[in-house]
């Protein structure tokens, strides 16, 4: 594991340009920085998701089991299930016949996750998966329950658009016919509004960003100096890609085992994509997958989407 981190770094810091996969920004701390960020009311995200579920979750039931009468919830990188957790309270008190199947490649977020629902929701059927999404699909018996499988939060947006075509074309690969998903895309909407959820006013995002360089100093050995470096989100209206980079303020070398990097003045190393989407781009991406869209649901001010499709 640490070797793939240490393997990872290297190569991003020794490309041009410059990059680090932020997969990792998710340590310990990055989590917690993480659910700072989803509680800041510039991070509109969490918020307009959180309203569509709540708005729609009587729609959502019927349109995911009404025909079926039992199903199989399934969840890619659950998190802490907040927002989930007002589809499973709804469900529950319908008493819809579901199991709720939350997928991780982190068992210790799973256990905080499964012991929390536990407490919650004593009477909710669940059964984690440990393993990468694509592996715990093939996991899940194939006895014709359907699977609805839920990837929120617009988690495809740390994706490019090739990857994330390729995920969902195995997403479709890798489900039965009559299964359904449900994802979450941030919309396109005032640049300024985006550019805020990226750059707040508290800083939580740049020490997010920060973190990943002291997960390396950490964990590496590496001898990054944060001072020299600044955290710099933009936003491409065009294209939708939010990204963010941090930069070398100044030429300097930092030591990595045994390896130096050099940076130019103002060189950047790129640290994320969060993609924005128009509705025309969702519907190519399931169209050009295999799957049909079943509904779209929006929040009041168009800001996101939740879209379910069928294969
Ligand atoms: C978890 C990938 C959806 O891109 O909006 C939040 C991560 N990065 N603030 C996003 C993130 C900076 C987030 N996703």
């Amino acid at each position: 594991m640490n070797d793939q981190f240490a393997q990872d770094v290297i190569k991003g810091l020794s490309d041009t340009p410059k990059q680090l996969p932020s997969k990792y920004f998710y340590d310990e701390k990055g989590d917690k920085l993480f659910q700072k960020i989803m509680a800041l009311d510039e991070y509109y995200l969490t918020n307009s998701e959180y309203e569509i579920l709540d708005t729609y979750k009587s729609q959502l039931l019927s349109l995911f089991g009404s025909d079926v009468g039992k199903f199989n919830l399934v969840e890619f990188g659950a998190g802490d299930g907040y927002k989930t957790k007002v589809l499973l309270k709804h469900f529950l008190e319908k008493e819809a016949r579901f199991k709720y199947v939350p997928i991780d490649i982190s068992g210790n977020v799973l256990n905080i996750l499964e012991n929390s629902l536990k407490k919650e929701l004593p009477d909710l059927k669940v059964e984690g998966i440990e393993n990468d999404y694509f592996r715990a699909l093939q996991q899940l018996e194939n006895n014709g329950t359907r699977n609805v499988v839920l990837f929120l939060g617009s988690n495809i947006g740390n994706f490019t658009g090739d990857q994330a075509f390729n995920f969902l074309k195995g997403l479709y690969d890798g489900l039965h016919r009559g299964d359904m998903v449900m994802i979450g895309f941030d919309l396109k909407k005032d640049p300024s509004v985006i550019l805020k959820a990226y750059d707040d006013s508290e800083g939580v995002t740049r020490a997010f960003n920060f973190n990943l360089l002291d997960r390396i100093n950490k964990e590496l050995g590496a001898n990054f100096d944060l001072d020299k470096f600044r955290h710099f989100p933009s936003y491409n209206p065009q294209t939708g890609t939010t990204e963010s980079y941090l930069i070398s303020t100044e030429r300097q070398q930092v030591e990595l085992q045994g390896q130096v990097i050099d940076f130019d003045p103002w060189e950047s190393i790129h640290m994320e994509i969060s993609q924005k989407y128009g509705m025309r781009d969702v519907s190519n991406l399931a169209l050009q997958a295999g799957f049909t869209i079943a509904q779209n649901f929006y929040d009041k001010n168009s800001y996101y989407v939740d879209s379910v499709w069928r294969k």
